[in-house]
């Protein structure tokens, strides 16, 4: 427990940018699932890697070449272990979640999709999840949810036909928090024979993510929001699908041997990640991965799930406040309005009191107009957020109340 056998000062001296002060007040940083904040284990490995190791991977026949391999290998190896993935050469390294979802959908599209080709998707998609495979050339179809933000079962059983390709579905939802039955989903997919994509973006940092119990076929995520660096991200796919799905990109290692007349293409994982990738980055995803087992995923999950529910009893206790997502099982995401207010104005008056949130659509356009409203206010909690920062956000909302009037 935190605060029990781990402690909060802890967790929080790990990250210097909680000491950081906005407009004269401390930083409150509760905008964790659009980016979480980033340990010092992380940004050191980033410094020490740039002073001490840089070199490129594989290729080199020199010392620090060996050892940027080495190191880029080894995160692969934690990566694997991490969602419980059978082989380390069904991860892919990318930039991120969305680079992740247009590898597959591209590369998807061109070996399976004959012309009329639909996805089921589930309706709180981020578009990252959407329009990839509109640019592959699929018709949506989308999964209607309940105002409480639950998908519909009944309603998804009924999408699948002949011309249903995949489906695409987030772990957890970036605006509501829902966490979808991902099992389930997979489940009735394949008893279509459909398989699943999953975009664990929102899921990795909060709960334990086993890719084969699952069952899931594809599961993308990305560095920046577990605490690792921006510009790296993963494509986790199971090993007989990666093998039938030609390359996204050209270029550097995907490639076997080269003529003028012909290619042919390198073995799993390196096939898919042409060009020299963001090896640092990678480095300190690993660091990542490291700060949070050392908490333990088990304790973040908790940490989180009690700064959720205290937050939603604080901010409830408000006048004329409207929540978007009450699903039983959630993240720790808390979608508001308040009142009428334009969630823009809300957000700008709190940063003016140090608290930092995200406002508008969240990417997520088709659930805005599926309440009918321009956008949120969405406070994302991390395993660093206290009560206390939930107290100044719900002392914050009192504040500026009569200023929206
Ligand atoms: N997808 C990120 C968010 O939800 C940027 O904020």
């Amino acid at each position: 427990m935190i605060d029990g056998t781990i402690g909060m000062q802890d967790i929080r001296n790990q990250f210097p940018i909680l000491d950081t002060e906005v407009h004269g007040h401390p930083l409150v940083y509760l905008d964790n699932a659009a980016t979480t904040q980033k340990p010092v284990a992380v940004i050191e490995a980033l410094d020490k890697y740039y002073r001490c190791g840089n070199a490129n991977i594989h290729r080199g026949a020199h010392h620090l070449a060996a050892e940027a391999t080495e190191a880029y290998e080894n995160v692969r190896r934690q990566v694997q272990a991490l969602i419980g993935a059978r082989h380390s050469h069904e991860i892919v390294f990318t930039r991120g979640t969305t680079e992740s979802i247009n590898l597959v959908a591209s590369s998807f599209a061109k070996r399976y999709f004959t012309g009329e080709d639909e996805v089921i998707v589930s309706g709180m998609e981020h578009h990252s999840n959407i329009v990839p495979w509109q640019l592959a050339g699929a018709t949506m179809r989308p999964v209607p949810f309940s105002d409480d933000g639950v998908l519909d079962f009944k309603a998804m059983e009924q999408l699948f036909s002949p011309r249903t390709r995949l489906v695409a579905v987030c772990h957890a939802s970036n605006t509501l928090g829902t966490i979808n039955p991902i099992k389930e989903i997979v489940d009735m997919a394949h008893s279509h024979g459909v398989p699943v994509l999953v975009d664990g973006a929102q899921a990795v940092s909060h709960m334990k993510v086993d890719v084969q119990a699952l069952g899931c076929d594809f599961y993308c995520f990305s560095g920046h929001k577990m605490y690792g660096p921006m510009g790296v991200g993963v494509m986790y796919g199971r090993e007989e699908l990666l093998n039938e799905l030609p390359p996204y990109q050209g270029g550097g290692e995907m490639i076997s041997e080269v003529t003028f007349e012909r290619t042919t293409y390198n073995e799993l994982p390196f096939k898919f990640e042409a060009g020299t990738p963001s090896v640092g980055d990678v480095i300190g995803l690993g660091k990542a991965i490291e700060f949070m087992l050392g908490v333990g995923i088990d304790n973040i999950a908790a940490q989180e799930g009690d700064l959720l529910h205290y937050a939603t009893e604080r901010l409830t206790a408000l006048p004329g406040m409207r929540f978007f997502g009450r699903a039983p099982h959630k993240t720790s995401v808390l979608s508001f309005l308040v009142g009428t207010s334009h969630p823009y104005d809300v957000g700008t008056l709190l940063d003016q009191m140090g608290i930092a949130v995200r406002t508008g659509h969240h990417c997520t356009q088709p659930v805005m107009d599926r309440y009918g409203i321009p956008g949120t206010v969405r406070a994302s909690f991390a395993v660093y957020n206290t009560r206390a920062e939930v107290d100044a956000l719900a002392a914050a909302l009192e504040r500026i109340m009569p200023m929206l009037e």
